[in-house]
């Protein structure tokens, strides 16, 4: 609870210098560390997705919400696409959601819903907090959606990182 207020009140941004990093990696290591732990999840869509970022808080943020799709939704499906020149990492469970009228609030300090109350996996609450600060400061952003056929489905969008190409490159 400490650590986490802690970082909250870092802002969930480290001093990291932002540099081009893949961000398939980052997910795909997180990923990995929840299969070990033998939650069910996938993970599909693009092998390689170049952003300018912090990998620290970047870990911290897909941690969280990859997290809390197999605690609160048992499994977790996530998917690397791109669009418009984004980055989008959507990730989906099967869980029961979260109400429409509570929907904006979870991204508060400290907000955790009634049936999450005294989970012995509970959490601070800070969790989406630190994820949203975090998208923001990669000039991403972060939605949250119910499924229709339920489950919710969080999507974070962050600039793809174009590379110059050859022939941009000067001449020399
Ligand atoms: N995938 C999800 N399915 C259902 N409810 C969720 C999901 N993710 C988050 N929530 C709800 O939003 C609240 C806030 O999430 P978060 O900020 O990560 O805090 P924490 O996980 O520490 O409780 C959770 O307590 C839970 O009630
Ligand atoms: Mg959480």
């Amino acid at each position: 609870m400490i650590d986490s207020t802690l970082e909250y009140l870092r802002g969930g941004v480290s001093s990291e210098a932002a540099r081009p990093i893949d961000l398939a990696s980052v997910i795909e290591t997180i990923v990995d560390e929840h299969l070990d732990q033998g939650h069910k999840i996938s993970l599909t869509g693009l092998n390689a997705a170049p952003i300018l970022g912090r990998v620290l808080p970047l870990k911290r943020a897909f941690s969280n919400i990859i997290g809390n799709a197999v605690k609160y939704g048992a499994s977790a499906d996530v998917a690397i696409t791109e669009a418009n020149g984004q980055v989008v990492v959507t990730v989906e469970d099967q869980g029961p959601g979260i109400p429409p009228a509570e929907i904006g609030r979870v991204f508060h300090p400290f907000v955790r819903l009634e049936k999450s109350r005294g989970r012995e996996t509970g959490g601070s609450g800070l969790g989406l907090t630190i994820a949203q600060a975090v998208a923001q400061s990669h000039e991403g952003s972060i939605a949250l959606e119910n499924r229709s056929e339920g489950g919710l489905r969080v999507i974070v969008s962050l600039p793809r990182l174009d590379r110059p190409t050859r022939s941009d490159a000067p001449r020399l």
